[in-house]
């Protein structure tokens, strides 16, 4: 196993009408370490990303996939070693039907018959896919929700070493979050994790990375971060749900609150107090 599966020294991009995405980035990323990356709307996330697997090939800077620099002839070990969830499941799903999407990786990595049957059918489990139920159902007719899964069961029936997501939660349910959550809690291999949803980056990262225009302004612990909501607001940010309800908790609440849940009292014009 690579000490630093990712690593990425003095990274910039610039797209070709101009925009510069990328300014000087520097990240190091230990194995089996989980880091979320965050970031407000155009702040460099999916650009970062995208490097990762080399969909974007690094105009000026370097960067390192496990012994790769990522360059054009080291794209398919790459691929084989990093795992890229993308933003819009629409980008990732290309085949006909729900089992044959699954199935394109592991084919490619040469397996066959039984074995590959039982690689897509956990991989469908992990994301709780039922084959029998979506396996012939064909991809362009899901629902947001459902191809954000099968497109992480893809990704997940490669067995990466690294695992790259960007914008995991969107779209999914409560209960296909929480058990996204779980699932992510459970494998231990090193993921980046690109999201809005700042809960799931405290439920899931010790660290994260915080992007601004381009840059990085943050990489530390992520409790520390939540609790500054200066430091958000300077930077876009919101601070997420479990720290902005301080009443969520009944213990916490002031006596009045408790007496209003306990006893409901219901005005004229029907608002419950
Ligand atoms: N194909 C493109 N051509 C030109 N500019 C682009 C292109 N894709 C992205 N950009 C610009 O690059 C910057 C970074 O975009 P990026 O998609 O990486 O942001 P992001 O942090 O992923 O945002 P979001 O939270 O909305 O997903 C933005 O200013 C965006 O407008
Ligand atoms: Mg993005």
């Amino acid at each position: 196993m690579h000490h630093n599966p990712i690593s990425i020294q003095n990274l910039n991009y610039t797209y070709p009408d101009g925009t510069q995405a990328l300014r000087e980035i520097n990240l190091s990323i230990k194995a089996t370490e989980r880091v979320a990356l965050i970031g407000a709307n155009g702040s460099g996330k999916s650009t970062l990303l995208l490097h990762l697997n080399g969909i974007i090939i690094p105009q000026s800077g370097q960067v390192m996939i496990g012994e790769w620099t990522v360059r054009s002839e080291h794209l398919r070990n790459i691929r084989n070693f990093v795992g890229l969830v993308f933003q819009n499941p629409d980008d990732q799903l290309f085949m006909p039907t729900v089992w044959e999407d699954v199935a394109f990786g592991p084919m490619n990595l040469g397996l066959r018959g039984q074995e590959l049957t039982d690689r897509v059918v956990q991989a469908m489990a992990a994301v709780d896919i039922d084959p029998e139920w979506y396996g012939h159902r064909n991809t362009d007719n899901l629902s947001g929700g459902e191809k954000k899964r099968i497109a992480i069961a893809g990704v997940l029936a490669m067995n990466p070493q690294v695992l790259v997501f960007d914008e995991p939660s969107a779209q999914l349910d409560p209960r296909s979050r929480r058990q996204l959550i779980e699932l992510l809690q459970s494998l231990p291999i090193t993921q980046l994790v690109a999201t809005h949803d700042l809960d799931l980056a405290l439920d899931l990262c010790t660290r994260t990375v915080v992007l601004s225009q381009g840059q990085v302004v943050y990489d530390g612990q992520t409790e520390r971060l939540m609790s500054d909501p200066t430091f958000l607001l300077q930077h876009a940010l919101e601070s997420p749900l479990s720290y902005s309800r301080p009443y969520c908790q009944l213990e916490d609440a002031p006596l009045n609150s408790v007496l209003f849940l306990d006893t409901p009292v219901v005005k004229a014009d029907g608002i419950l107090l």
